[in-house]
């Protein structure tokens, strides 16, 4: 019996996880207490680097604040990224904070209400137009402010990407203008008090389907093409989403980053020559982040019940809920989960819970673990994106949890 665990994580000789190079325990002990999650920063530059050698030279790459807004995270990003995306004013103020210049954060997110509006145009990031209303409010907010409003426009695309684990495409949305409505707010952009930044497509997330994704970039570029006709001046960016998935479940690939990164090239030669003097974007969050963080929680009881063995542990579904399940998924399958202290000769068959009295706070399904008692560590992975503010930590009044940036 191996561990399932993702790369850059092992074990010492006593069978004790090692995360950048120190146990889970020590870090458990730096941090004070747990539940803690630990972000690894080697693991972050590494994923950025790999991406960067696979890609198109040129190509952008923008991380999603949402996927891990930990301040020290995103200020590590921030450094090697080229502009970070927002979806509210309080994520504006973290990018900004984090050193990144106002011109590469880009603010997108159905609901902006005119104080978060004016914040963008104050600061001078972009603005992903969703509707028609939201410019024209955005174009007063700017008037009043003697402010030109960065804006690009957001278009809900007629297909989808297929076979995400979150689909934002090819039907009614409120995410975005439709194509067919996009031609009238393009020529709207054209007013004095915008400064047009170009066109952003996101259609769906957690993709691991190389091919699906190609298509999706494919179909993005072609119909940019042919909505930038309308548009005030050639697109300066295109933002052309992302959605690479991770392998969270036993079976999942991870992407062939060589073959989106070739397949991404020969779309972009091919462009046509309205989009020639175009920059574009990837804009990732997941992908990103989330195979450098483990969530450790410890122990607290054992038990059995049924016949059925349980871990009881000090972390839940407060802290983890997609660990659960419980967050976009339909079939529940469990995260790579192992325990962090030991990693005996004898392995059974256990579930591992949390803290919480309900029985949707399950981490682990009847997992094969090294033989586990009280006081030991369990490290669940993947939990480097839509873990901590992903999940609904004031339920049941537990404490929050820790986190570090290692
Ligand atoms: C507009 C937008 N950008 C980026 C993301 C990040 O997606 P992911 O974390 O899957 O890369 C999302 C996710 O919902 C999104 O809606």
């Amino acid at each position: 019996m191996t561990d399932r665990m993702p790369a850059g994580f092992s074990r010492d000789q006593e069978g004790r996880l090692l995360i950048a190079g120190r146990t889970a325990e020590a870090w458990a002990a730096q941090a004070g207490d747990t539940p803690v999650f630990v972000y690894d920063r080697a693991l972050l530059a590494a994923r950025v680097a790999a991406l960067r050698a696979a890609m198109p030279a040129g190509l952008q790459l923008h991380y999603a604040v949402k996927a891990n807004p930990m301040p020290a995270l995103v200020a590590h990003m921030a450094g090697l990224v080229d502009g970070l995306d927002v979806a509210s004013a309080g994520e504006l103020e973290l990018a900004l904070n984090a050193g990144m210049a106002a011109g590469a954060i880009s603010f997108a997110g159905p609901g902006k209400r005119d104080r978060e509006l004016e914040a963008a145009i104050l600061a001078g990031a972009t603005i992903n137009i969703e509707s028609a209303g939201e410019l024209h409010r955005a174009g007063v907010i700017a008037g009043r402010a003697g402010r030109q409003a960065r804006v690009a426009l957001r278009i809900n695309p007629p297909f989808a990407l297929k076979g995400s684990g979150m689909r934002m495409g090819g039907a009614a949305s409120p995410f975005g203008v439709d194509a067919a409505q996009a031609p009238e707010v393009l020529r709207a952009m054209a007013g004095r008090w915008f400064d047009f930044r170009g066109l952003h497509i996101f259609a769906g997330s957690q993709n691991l389907s190389e091919t699906a994704l190609l298509e999706a970039q494919r179909e993005t570029v072609a119909l940019v093409a042919e909505l930038a006709r309308h548009a005030p001046a050639p697109p300066p960016l295109v933002n052309l989403g992302g959605g690479f998935g991770v392998p969270y479940f036993p079976g999942d690939k991870a992407l062939d980053l060589a073959m989106l990164g070739k397949g991404l090239a020969d779309i972009l030669d091919a462009r046509p020559a309205s989009l020639q003097a175009s920059r574009f974007a990837l804009e990732l969050g997941r992908w990103l982040v989330a195979e450098a963080g483990v969530y450790l929680c410890r122990i607290i009881d054992r038990k059995t019940s049924g016949g059925e063995s349980f871990l009881i542990t000090d972390g839940g579904l407060h802290h983890q809920l997609a660990a659960t399940g419980n967050f976009g998924t339909v079939i529940r399958r469990n995260y790579p989960l192992v325990n962090a202290s030991r990693n005996g000769a004898e392995w059974e068959i256990l579930s591992v819970v949390g803290c919480l009295c309900t029985p949707l706070d399950r981490l682990g399904d009847k997992i094969e673990l090294a033989q586990s008692g009280v006081g030991d560590l369990i490290a669940i992975f993947m939990a480097g994106a839509y873990g901590r503010t992903a999940s609904p930590q004031a339920f049941l009044g537990h404490p929050a949890p820790r986190e570090l940036l290692v």
